[in-house]
């Protein structure tokens, strides 16, 4: 294809949209593994989600924002600390609070694109072990089954795991490209003084219990549970609604090889990465989540010159990696990709446009040259808890005062509307 091809508008049906997680924007998520671990004495967050952007009560609010900019897709996550509050007892009240999240968007003509596990998980599936647990694929897949059925047809559009390797690039030690996963290293490094006291406030044995969240290091074993926990949650929704379209979201940092690296970076993007995109091979679509870049010598990860433009969580300025994670993805899953999360934290919004512009120039330049992409969702619609580094990292289209949650677009959720209701056009 042309250049020229490539500056027209993206193809008919490709939607735009904006993303958050539950446990980032909800508030008082108080039966999470998370919760418990931001609260324990010696926690390696810098500080506790609380009320987050307190979204639990203004959904509508922020579904309405998302709407009137022109976006026309909210993904968003739901609690399975909420929903399975004790091991298969199943909230109705939760059930229905979350189809009525999904009720907003159909009447906001919004699409609604649902994640069933992002990073957090109940206290009692820590307690019972977590992605250890030979058991959790089965317990997965039950509360996906209690979700779907619920949601019935009203959702076509879902998410299993949400970057389930992040553990797994961590278990690569010291090939992990680290700027791009800072935030991954002090959760994953618990005290054992910490790790004693999660123990103790989930009530099992410090032996056994587990952060769910995959910003730890997980085993081979581990990795293999998350799998077949996505292809049991998967069948799972499937058979609540034979027409859903179902993937996973992961986690594609654009690994990029200095010379003397080349084997060490296949051998990142292998372990890290590619494992799970070939188990996508069996998914509806791939859903690509990207930052930023690592070069990759001889000796690991190439540290970055000083001058290197850096994001507030200091991973490098590098819109590019879009366009090179999707069409990596799609070369190795063969199925087609939804970017479910992309953007940058910072507190200039003006270069938060420019970042996206030119992220969507190289995801539009991927396409051009024939790669299957079927929607774009940024991270995030609003500013929120960014886990380990709290409040202080600021990606969202739209701000949120920390004391009134008082929700105020920044001209980059203006900018992006209108990207969306020309279908890239205005680009
Ligand atoms: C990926 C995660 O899914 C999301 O929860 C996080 O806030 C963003 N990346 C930014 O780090």
């Amino acid at each position: 294809m042309t250049s020229s091809a490539a500056s027209s508008a993206f193809p008919a049906g490709f939607f735009w949209g904006a993303a958050t997680a539950g446990h980032q924007i909800e508030g008082s998520n108080v039966l999470s593994d998370h919760w418990v671990l931001e609260n324990v004495p010696g926690s390696p967050f810098v500080e506790p989600s609380g009320d987050a952007c307190d979204s639990y009560h203004r959904f509508a609010e922020d579904i309405a924002l998302l709407a009137e900019a022109g976006l026309g897709t909210y993904r968003f996550s739901v609690e399975w600390s909420r929903i399975e509050p004790e091991p298969g007892t199943f909230s109705r009240a939760e059930l229905e609070h979350y189809r009525r999240m999904v009720a907003a968007c159909h009447e906001a003509g919004v699409m609604p694109m649902v994640t069933l596990q992002h990073f957090t998980t109940p206290a009692w599936f820590a307690r019972a072990g977590a992605w250890n647990n030979p058991e959790a694929p089965a317990l997965f897949a039950r509360y996906c089954a209690a979700v779907a059925e619920h949601f019935g047809d009203a959702v076509t559009w879902y998410c299993t795991l949400n970057e389930p390797n992040l553990g797994a690039m961590l278990s690569l030690g010291g090939m992990v490209p680290m700027a791009a996963l800072e935030d991954v290293t002090a959760a994953a490094s618990m005290a054992p003084a910490v790790r004693h006291a999660f123990a103790t406030r989930v009530g099992g044995d410090v032996d056994t219990v587990e952060f769910g969240h995959p910003m730890r290091v997980l085993t081979t074993e581990a990795i293999e549970t998350v799998k077949e926990a996505h292809r049991l949650g998967r069948a799972a929704v499937k058979r609540a609604n034979p027409r859903a379209k179902v993937g996973w979201t992961l986690a594609l940092v654009d690994f990029q090889s200095a010379p003397g690296g080349e084997e060490i970076t296949a051998q990142v993007r292998e372990l890290g990465c590619a494992q799970f995109l070939q188990i996508s091979r069996e998914d509806d679509f791939i859903g690509v989540q990207s930052y930023s870049r690592q070069v990759l010598g001889a000796e690991g990860p190439v540290p970055l010159a000083d001058d290197t433009p850096l994001t507030q969580t200091g991973w490098e300025v590098y819109p590019e990696a879009l366009g090179n994670s999707v069409r990596w993805a799609a070369e190795v899953a063969r199925v087609p990709v939804v970017v479910t999360e992309n953007g940058m934290a910072t507190a200039d919004d003006a270069a938060r446009i420019a970042h996206t512009k030119a992220a969507l120039e190289s995801l539009r330049q991927a396409m051009a040259d024939g790669v299957d992409v079927r929607g774009y969702v940024h991270w995030s619609l609003l500013d929120n808890f960014e886990w380990h580094s709290g409040y202080a990292m600021t990606f969202g289209l739209v701000a949120v005062d920390r004391t009134t949650f008082v929700r105020t677009p920044k001209p980059s959720l203006h900018w992006l509307g209108t990207v969306a209701r020309s279908n890239g056009a205005a680009l």
